[in-house]
């Protein structure tokens, strides 16, 4: 039997030139990963196409060169965020354990889509598992609106960029939203008083919708799926409120759309990491200037656009969202 035998499109593989990645065609079988295309790789004849890590996608006519990858492909995918491993040690990781890893650091934002259907069922699982996240004491201040009505639609995602407006009908659009309702009204009419009208209950919310939404993609990148937030939705929050029925103490923290990716995906993108993030014992200050530079000239060449310093500076050059306080404060938010 070949080590490469059981081995399907979506998996992990690990090569004999040392490569690693997701095997996503199996010409032999017919199969391909959600996304690719078997028609598109017909003159390859025979064998099984890998998206590699180091390399892009690669040929492999005999798969008997492939096998399971264990923590293989991960310090690449380390390297390709941070320029380097930074010290990690993947050795002692359970294949299962591998592979979320991998997923995660494989994650990108997804900006285009296949116009093929999520299954509703799929959808219901990724949804579910995004309001599984934690929630700070409990107190579930984060909500999703799945947005199915096209008009609806049409206004919500109106102004959040060409890739979106445009996007195939089959891409689901969610706005995630904080909620400094439902807490709230738990009080209404009850002995016990609501105490708690100050800063520390937008806080709250938008720290769960921020949860919530990082664990939507999580999920979504799990079940192969691609997703973007898209915050730019803020930029019409009044309209959007009125689009989405947002009560007082609702508000929209972001979209997300969700879809299957289009390949090629975009690049990874790179993250100052640990050596301007990270910080042991003490905040360090002083080392974030090497830090920036050294993403800057790491970042540079990978994405083809002026350095992250410059391009943050340019972007936020321009005054954004300012009125978003007074948003807030007319859903009844206090700021103080
Ligand atoms: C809260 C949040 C809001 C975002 N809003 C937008 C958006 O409005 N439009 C967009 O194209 N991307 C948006 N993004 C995607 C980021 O641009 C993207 O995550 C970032 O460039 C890093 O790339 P990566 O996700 O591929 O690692 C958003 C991401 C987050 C977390």
């Amino acid at each position: 039997m070949s080590p490469a035998a059981g081995l399907a499109p979506g998996d992990w593989v690990a090569a004999d030139d040392g490569l690693t990645g997701r095997l996503v065609l199996d010409l032999d079988a017919g199969q391909a990963l959600a996304g690719w295309s078997l028609g598109d790789w017909r003159q390859l004849g025979t064998g099984v196409l890998v998206e590699t890590v180091q390399a892009g996608p690669v040929h492999y006519p005999d798969r008997a060169v492939l096998r399971p990858a264990g923590p293989e492909g991960i310090a690449e995918l380390m390297a390709l965020r941070f320029g380097s491993g930074g010290g990690i040690e993947a050795a002692g990781l359970d294949r299962a354990g591998a592979e979320a890893i991998r997923r995660l650091l494989d994650r990108r934002a997804c900006r285009r889509f296949r116009d093929e259907a999520v299954p509703e069922g799929l959808l219901r699982l990724v949804l579910g598992t995004g309001l599984a996240a934690p929630s700070k004491s409990d107190l579930q201040q984060a909500d999703i609106v799945w947005v199915r009505d096209p008009a609806i639609r049409a206004d919500v995602t109106r102004g959040c960029g060409d890739w979106l407006e445009a996007a195939p009908a089959t891409v689901e659009i969610l706005v995630i939203c904080g909620d400094g309702r439902r807490l709230a009204a738990l009080h209404a009419g009850e002995a016990e008083p609501w105490a708690n009208d100050h800063f520390d209950a937008l806080f709250n919310a938008t720290g769960d919708a921020a949860i919530l939404l990082c664990q939507l993609l999580t999920a979504a990148a799990m079940a192969g799926l691609g997703a973007c937030p898209v915050s730019v939705m803020r930029n019409r929050a009044e309209a959007i409120s009125d689009a989405l029925g947002l009560p007082d103490r609702v508000f929209p923290f972001a979209g997300l759309a969700l879809g299957w990716p289009a390949e090629p995906r975009a690049p990874i993108s790179p993250r100052l990491g640990p050596s301007g993030a990270l910080h042991v014992d003490r905040f360090d200050t002083e080392g974030q200037a090497a830090a920036i530079a050294a993403y800057d000239a790491r970042r540079g060449p990978v994405a083809q656009s002026p350095a992250w310093s410059e391009a943050k500076r340019r972007q936020y050059a321009t005054a954004q969202r300012t009125g978003w306080g007074e948003f807030l404060r007319g859903k009844g938010f206090r700021m103080d």
